[in-house]
């Protein structure tokens, strides 16, 4: 097994696109990182260079200890798993399984071993004489990651590997991976757009944008304390709630949404104290579907937020309730694909709200919500950098 340290690399294209940009990521040995971020984003680019696919322009690529920049696919020692993967049709599983270690000449009883080692781990031993066209979508896939682990290498790539099946294999095979990983630890790399996927499956996850690396860490650390809007809006379904708002002085710092003046509790002045820098300015706020909540009562005080529910989805234990644009106007700019400047974060934008199952909200109706301001998320709205948490808090948590 082996580490995978990609140093400053970048990549640019003949024709002038930079999909890889100063891109540094250490993936430990044994560790599983899932890759993230918006399509184009230059995900399977990292693959492809680290596989040898694709040379980097400049950087360097290391596994195991070693610059791998000028050596060929074969000496890297990877497998790669791809979202299209192609069984060879006219091979049966058994022989699909065993290809890559005939051609490198493995010995016979070595090669039996292998091959009945993986299918039993994959369930693939009633099928190993059945070619690919007998076989279902989710039996493929297992045979296609059947293949990656039968040569036992160091380092899997994995480029959306269980994006070709329907929810319920995707489940089933999420599980698989986890136990293979558990199994055999092969360090491994996996781009996903799967929200779920990444959050259960990768020890950390890596959130790319137009080919930067915006930031690295466990996925509890990514939900809780976002760098920046865009892991903030990327990390988490349904996604945060973000809103370029003012900060008034009034007796006591508050915030303007749309129609609505919400007192900054104390907590959050203690918490993250830059956010007193932003009186009389713009900030922007982000709340979770979650910071919502029904009113205590009447005479709820805190605060509270009054629209349309546009729309219930009932999830069975809880309810999405997508709520009509606080901030209303014409949305300019898609905030999940930008990283320098803001604009009108969040006008014209619903909302989303996640309320227990037992909430008596319908579609149609106006409805008034609680909002927990405590665990609302504060960007910069030029930099789009989250604000600081304060060390004390930190400490603490
Ligand atoms: N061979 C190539 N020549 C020129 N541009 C390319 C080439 N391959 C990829 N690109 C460009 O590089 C950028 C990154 O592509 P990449 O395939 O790495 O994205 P991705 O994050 O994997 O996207 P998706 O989620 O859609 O698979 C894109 O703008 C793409 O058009
Ligand atoms: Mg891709």
């Amino acid at each position: 097994m082996a580490d995978v340290v990609l140093n400053e690399v970048t990549k640019t294209f003949p024709g002038g696109t930079t999909a890889v940009n100063h891109v540094s990521l250490a993936v430990e040995d044994g560790e599983f990182v899932v890759l993230v971020g918006p399509s184009g984003c230059g995900k399977s680019t990292v693959l492809r260079i680290i596989a040898g696919l694709e040379d980097a322009t400049s950087g360097t690529v290391s596994i195991g200890g070693r610059v791998v920049n000028d050596l060929p696919p074969k000496e890297r020692d990877i497998a790669m798993v791809f979202q299209n993967y192609a069984l060879y049709p006219h091979m049966t599983v058994d022989e699909n399984l065993s290809f890559s270690l005939r051609i490198a000449h493995r010995a016979k009883e070595n090669i039996r071993a292998q091959v009945g080692e993986t299918a039993r781990v994959l369930g693939l031993e009633e099928l190993l004489h059945r070619k690919p066209a007998a076989l279902s979508g989710g039996q493929r896939q297992r045979v296609a990651m059947g293949r990656a682990i039968v040569r036992q290498p160091q380092v899997f790539l994995m480029d959306e590997p269980l994006s070709n099946l329907d929810a319920k294999l995707r489940v089933a095979m999420r599980g698989e991976l986890t136990r293979l990983h558990q199994r055999y630890g092969t360090t491994t790399l996996y781009v996903t757009h799967d929200q779920t996927e990444a959050m259960t499956l990768g020890d950390r996850i890596a959130v790319l944008d137009s080919g930067r690396l915006q930031q690295v860490g466990p996925p509890e650390e990514l939900y809780a304390a976002p760098c920046n809007i865009f892991v903030a809006g990327f990390i988490g379904s349904p996604a945060m709630n973000l809103a370029r708002v003012r900060v008034d002085a009034d007796n006591g710092l508050v915030l303007v949404v749309g129609d609505h003046r919400w007192p900054v509790p104390a907590a959050v002045l203690t918490a993250r104290p830059a956010v007193r820098g932003y009186a009389g300015r713009e900030i922007v706020l982000g709340l979770r579907p979650t910071a919502f909540g029904l009113p205590a009562g009447p005479d709820a005080n805190g605060a509270l937020l009054t629209v349309d529910a546009v729309t219930v989805e009932s999830l069975g234990t809880e309810k999405n309730v997508i709520l009509a644009p606080p901030i209303v106007g014409e949305a300019r700019i898609d905030v999940t694909h930008r990283t320098e400047t803001v604009g009108d974060v969040g006008v014209g934008e619903m909302w989303t709200a996640r309320l227990p199952a037992t909430a008596r909200v319908r579609t149609g109706e106006r409805v008034t919500l609680s909002v927990d301001l405590a665990g609302a998320y504060f960007f910069d709205p030029d930099t789009t950098a989250a604000l600081p948490v304060a060390e004390a808090v930190l400490a603490a948590a």
